[in-house]
Formats: structure tokens, C-alpha cells, sequence
């Protein structure tokens, strides 16, 4: 008897089995059809899309009555060739084993729920065919961003996800503390009195590790965060998740446009992964999710991402006889509504927009000579809008410390990332790109909370 060992369902589909004989699967059942003669089992494992089809010959001799869908269940028997169908391998019947049963109110039948839905459920929304594809393919495309930047000796370092800092200065983080929220110590000030606290000072959970990135980079030339990243913004949009996973590359020895060429060859480099490896994923999501989306993969992959610099995008902007809701000049930050014209009408292709007013980037960016524009790039892509968010970093320790004293930052408490700049300074520049968002865009998938397993979103951390 062998549980942990047994066959994948996958695999038997893939014909990789020795012997067609005395093979025994487990998984659940997905749906059963019985009539006087003959019964047949969908049995899925999660292996595959694929269900391996069981045909019960004798059906009186089986406990069938039991045996609802979502049962879990081990089938021993022999596996037959048959013509003539999509899947030409089934399985015969011999032995039937209900592991777990599984009552008539299991919500997953045969009939098709919204994503909606799916998600009040996802507890059991791995279970169906969309949501199985996507969390193999999430499996599968975290393996290939590995892959890419092993491959090119880039280091892979673990950010902390506790900190004192907020790295993108933006104010969007989710406090960390084991104070009495009901008694909390004040100072002489009247302010809460961190020092009383576990870590003696105001701490939260991570927004970015580029900093510790950049910290790392400039000892070990190239690194690469991947991690959990929090963000307490209240924005309830199909994009933002309060919770997302970050790629955060970070090379020292780097300018801006190395790191261009680095984000596309990487952005490509994942749809190729996506197209080779990943096919019964990428087969299903231009069936069932964007018909079409093959293609459009295919096509981004033989043409180049369109450049252009945040001046001449607001330029083009308004030059637009449409009308924005937000109105467009020169020093606005870039709304969804502009990103998505940019990228859809105008280029129609995934674009870099480059050299944005340093006032709406954050302070470690590294100042362009005309003393208005900061050497930072944002990705921009059709259908999904930013995907990817980096710069070319401030090395020159006198012009950092004098930026972040215009924004009335506390030097002592960055101490430490001045020192970088202070011993050994060399140019760096690094990027972040979310990895929901390049899942939505090669699936396409239309909301965040279909490429997560557990999302959470504002109002809701449930499972
Ligand atoms: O543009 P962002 O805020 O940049 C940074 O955090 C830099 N420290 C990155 C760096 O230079 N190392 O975020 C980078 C990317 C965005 O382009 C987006 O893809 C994703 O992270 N992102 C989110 N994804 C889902 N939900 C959210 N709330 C996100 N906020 C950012
Ligand atoms: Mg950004």
C-alpha cells in the first residue's frame, strides 16, 4: 500500500507508467455518472487540469451510493488504451476505497460559479479547474523568476519583513506592535511612547526591501529580493492588494538604461517560460480567461517595449482630444486613466516612461541634471497598467542627504543607508515588479484577487 508514492494522475495521463497493471490512484472525484451496466468517475488529483476517466463495469459490486462529488478516494485497477477521445488512457476498476466522503451539500458540482463567488469560498476554489491551473501556474512562474536571475548569478537575499523604516516614504504601513492597544505608554509629548515597545522603537511590516536590496548590493555586486509585501494604501481597485508578492532587483555597477534592458529581457524572458512550460496553463487561459492572449505574448515577444520620457508622455497627453477626469500639465503623477491610454492607444505595447518630476518620486531616486527630473522608469502594459516601479539610485552622498532634508527626513534614522554612499559609493539602480501583476498579465486574468491564493484587500483577511 502506498499513499505518498502513488501515481500522479498527470503522469498516468503522460503515459510515464511502467506498467498499466495494478496501478492505484487517490484523488477526488469530480463527477459520477451511474446507469444499470456501466458507471464512470472523473477522478482529479491536482496534478494536472486532466481528470483520469474510471470506468466501473460492475457498478452493483461498488459502494456507489456513497460516493458523491468532492469525495477523496483510492482506486486500484488497470489503465486501458482507448481511440477515439481527447484523453486516450482510462482506468478500470477493481478495488474502490472511500477515504473521506463528502456530504451532498459540497458547493463545488458540476454546474460553473463566478469568481465572485469563488472568492467568498476560497477555502475550496483551488479545487476547480480555473483555480488549479492558476495556483500551478503561480507555482510554476515563482520557479522561472528564480530561474532568470540564478541563471544570471544574481544573489537571492531575504529583505526582513519587520522593519523601522518606510522605504517608499509613502505612509502605507501596517503597524507591528505588542503595546496594550487599550493603555497606550505616552512620552512628555504626548506621543505614543515606542520605546516601551517589543523593538524599542515604531516598527511596521515591510513595504519594499529595496533598501536592505541596495544595502546588499553594494557588498555582493547583484541581488534579488522575492517576498511578501505589505501595503496599507485603501485602495479598492482589481490591481492593488494590500498584501502582493515583490521581485526587487537590485544591481550595483548599474545605470538606468542597463536596468531597461535588463526589465525586458526579463519581462520576456517569463512569457517564454510561460509559453514553453507552462501549456496546459497557457492552453486554458487563451481558451477560458482571453482568447487571444497566446498571441499577444507572442507578439510582445518578437517586437520592442515602447521609451518614452514622462515629459513627452505628458505632452502626448495633452495633445488628447478625449477628456481625463484628471486633468493633465506637467508635475501631475500619472493616473490609471493616463497609464492605460499611454499603453493601449497610443503605443499600444508595453512602454518604459522614464525621468519623472522628482516631487512625485520617492528620495533615494538619483537627480537628473536639469534639477527637476529623477532617473526613474515605470513599465507600463496594456490591460493591466504599472507593472513594474525602479530607478537609478542617488549615490552622491551630498545631493541624498540634501534631498531628504527637503523632505524633512530624519537622517540619523537613515544613518545607515548614507553610509553606502559614504564608504565605496558606486552607481546602482534596481526596479520592482509585482508579481500579481505580471500573473494577471500573462493569464489575463482581469482582478488580483483571482491570481492569489488567500487575497487580501481592505475589509478582508479571511482564511
Ligand atoms: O512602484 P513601487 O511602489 O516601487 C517600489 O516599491 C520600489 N521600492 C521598487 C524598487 O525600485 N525596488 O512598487 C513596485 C511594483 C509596482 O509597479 C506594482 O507592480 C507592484 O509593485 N505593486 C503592487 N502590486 C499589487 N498591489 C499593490 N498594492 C501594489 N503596490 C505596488
Ligand atoms: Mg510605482
Amino acid at each position: 500500500m502506498y499513499y505518498y508514492k502513488r501515481k500522479k494522475i498527470k503522469d498516468i495521463l503522460n503515459k510515464n507508467v511502467e506498467d498499466y497493471q495494478n496501478v492505484t490512484v487517490l484523488g477526488w472525484v469530480r463527477t459520477k455518472r451511474v446507469s444499470k451496466n456501466i458507471a464512470f468517475i472523473e477522478l482529479n488529483d491536482g496534478s494536472s487540469l486532466k481528470n483520469l476517466q474510471i470506468v466501473i463495469l460492475s457498478p452493483e459490486n461498488f459502494p456507489l451510493d456513497e460516493i458523491n462529488t468532492g469525495a477523496s478516494l483510492m482506486i486500484k485497477g488497470y489503465l486501458e488504451e482507448v481511440q477515439g477521445r481527447e484523453q486516450d488512457l482510462e482506468m478500470k476498476a477493481e478495488e474502490i476505497e472511500i477515504i473521506g466522503e463528502s456530504p451532498e451539500d459540497y458547493i463545488l458540482q458540476k454546474k460553473r460559479h463566478s469568481f465572485e463567488f469563488l472568492r467568498e469560498i476560497a477555502h475550496l476554489r483551488a479545487r476547480t479547474n480555473t483555480f488549479g491551473v492558476m495556483n500551478r501556474f503561480r507555482s510554476k512562474m515563482a520557479y522561472a523568476v528564480h530561474k532568470f536571475f540564478q541563471e544570471k548569478d544574481f544573489n537571492y537575499i531575504h529583505s526582513p519583513i519587520i522593519t523601522s523604516g518606510d522605504a517608499e516614504g509613502a505612509g502605507e504601513v501596517f503597524k507591528v506592535t505588542t503595546l496594550d492597544l487599550t493603555k497606550l505608554p505616552l512620552n512628555d509629548k504626548n506621543e505614543i511612547d515606542f520605546s516601551q515597545d517589543f523593538f524599542g522603537e515604531e516598527t511596521g511590516l515591510t513595504v519594499s526591501g529595496q533598501l536592505e536590496g541596495e544595502l546588499m548590493a553594494t557588498a555582493l555586486g547583484d541581488v534579488y529580493t522575492f517576498g511578501p509585501t505589505f501595503r496599507a494604501e485603501n485602495s479598492n481597485t482589481t490591481r492593488h492588494a494590500s498584501e502582493f508578492w515583490m521581485i526587487e532587483p537590485e544591481m550595483a555597477f548599474c545605470n538606468l538604461s542597463e536596468m531597461m534592458e535588463l526589465i525586458e529581457e526579463f519581462i520576456k524572458y517569463l512569457f517564454k517560460y510561460a509559453l514553453e512550460e507552462c501549456a496546459e496553463e497557457m492552453d486554458f487561459f487563451n481558451k477560458w480567461i482571453d482568447k487571444g492572449r497566446v498571441k499577444k505574448l507572442e507578439n510582445i515577444i518578437n517586437s520592442d517595449f515602447g521609451h518614452v520620457t514622462y515629459t513627452e508622455a505628458i505632452s502626448i497627453l495633452e495633445n488628447v482630444e478625449q477628456e481625463f477626469e484628471f486633468p493633465v500639465h506637467w508635475g501631475i503623477d500619472l493616473q490609471s486613466e493616463h497609464e492605460r491610454y499611454l499603453t493601449e492607444d497610443h503605443f499600444k505595447k508595453p512602454i518604459m516612461v522614464t525621468d519623472y518630476p522628482k516631487t512625485i518620486k520617492a528620495f533615494y531616486m538619483r537627480n537628473n541634471d536639469d534639477n527637476q527630473t529623477v532617473a526613474a522608469v515605470d513599465c507600463l502594459v496594456p490591460g493591466v497598467g504599472e507593472i513594474i516601479g525602479g530607478s537609478q539610485r542617488e549615490e552622491r552622498l551630498d545631493l541624498l542627504k540634501e534631498r531628504m532634508l527637503e523632505l524633512e527626513m530624519d537622517l540619523d534614522k537613515y544613518q545607515w543607508f548614507l553610509d553606502i554612499r559614504k564608504y565605496g559609493t558606486v552607481p546602482h539602480a534596481g526596479f520592482g515588479l509585482g508579481f500579481e501583476r505580471i500573473l494577471m498579465y500573462i493569464s489575463g486574468m482581469g482582478n488580483i484577487r483571482d491570481v492569489i491564493p488567500f487575497p487580501r484587500t481592505p475589509g478582508n483577511a479571511k482564511f
